[in-house]
């Protein structure tokens, strides 16, 4: 097992992110973006009908039981930081997590156009940024780490070896990506991408599944190396064997949710909680469009986003 460790430098009164404002936006933009007809989201193809959205959703009160679970994650008496990061076009979400006390931080799933933002946000934490990691190579959305190691020098990208990405730091199942006193597992998952990766968190049982599970859903399997066998696989064995509890951080969400949990998905996620064959059944029959960053994004983020990247791609 390696011990990936980062450095120690100074601490400063945190800050809040407003969560409610986000839910909301979520939801507008996703009929901007897609069309009020259509549905069926590009990406995952999770329906939007509000057949399919949680009872939590349908009354309504997803909005609260997010403003409790930030709060719950960003108070000021606890040890760490944790912050969640809306992507409003590609419905990526960014996760910030730090210790509290030493500073050291390390995102997830950084989107190129809202790199700005982030590092906003780690300099109003007062935060030292020392990882920036992917779940995988993504197809909707270019990475923000190129940018931001050139924001910040010392900051190390990062993404699982079996991707074949360009990365600081080459992840392999079982390494310890440590931040002050906490620590990351990684697991690798793969069947959304061969590279796909999913960092576990015990020590606050969270955990950031990348595309591999979705609330409620799952990544598509239909293109990068896409498996449905694997896919199942690795989410049962890797993920949802994790006690019950754990609660489950996806890479998007296309519903205004914002975080599931092992117990949850094992009961109501409609493809992931069926016998494997239904499953796999059910992924080969999904139709779904050409996901329209695809051309740009993967070339891009298989070096890690350290790209000749257009000038509107960089800017928010
Ligand atoms: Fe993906």
């Amino acid at each position: 097992m390696r011990v990936l460790r980062g450095l120690v430098v100074t601490f400063s009164k945190p800050t809040r992110v407003l969560s409610r404002a986000h839910a909301t936006l979520t939801q507008r933009s996703f009929a901007e973006t897609f069309g009020q007809q259509n549905r069926k989201c590009p990406l995952c193809g999770f329906f939007q009908s509000g057949d399919l959205l949680s009872p939590v959703s349908r009354r309504g009160s997803a909005v609260g039981v997010n403003v409790r679970t930030m709060a719950a994650f960003g108070g000021r008496d606890d040890d760490f930081i944790f912050r969640q990061l809306l992507d409003y076009k590609s419905f990526t979400y960014t996760y910030l997590l730090a210790d509290r006390t030493t500073s050291d931080a390390v995102l997830i799933d950084p989107v190129v156009e809202m790199v700005n933002r982030d590092m906003q946000v780690v300099k109003d934490l007062g935060l030292n940024l020392i990882f920036a990691a992917n779940t995988h190579v993504h197809a909707d959305h270019i990475t923000g780490t190129g940018e931001i190691k050139k924001k910040l020098p010392g900051c190390k990208s990062m993404i699982a070896d079996v991707s074949g990405a360009k990365a600081d730091v080459k992840l392999k199942h079982g390494d310890t990506i440590k931040f002050g006193k906490f620590e990351l597992e990684c697991r690798n998952t793969p069947g959304h991408t061969d590279g796909c990766m999913t960092f576990v968190w015990h020590q606050k049982s969270m955990v950031f599944t990348g595309d591999a599970i979705l609330i409620r859903g799952c990544g598509r399997t239909d293109f990068q190396q896409g498996n449905p066998q694997n896919l199942y696989d690795s989410v049962h064995k890797q993920i949802l064997s994790l006690p019950r509890h754990f609660m489950l951080f996806p890479a998007h969400d296309y519903t205004g949710q914002t975080m599931t949990t092992v117990d949850e998905e094992l009961k109501y996620n409609p493809r992931l909680s069926k016998p494997k064959s239904d499953f796999v059944k059910i992924m080969k029959e999904l139709t779904l469009p050409y996901p329209k960053q695809i051309d740009k994004a993967l070339p891009a983020n298989m070096v890690c986003g350290a790209y000749d990247l257009p000038a509107e791609a960089t800017t928010n």
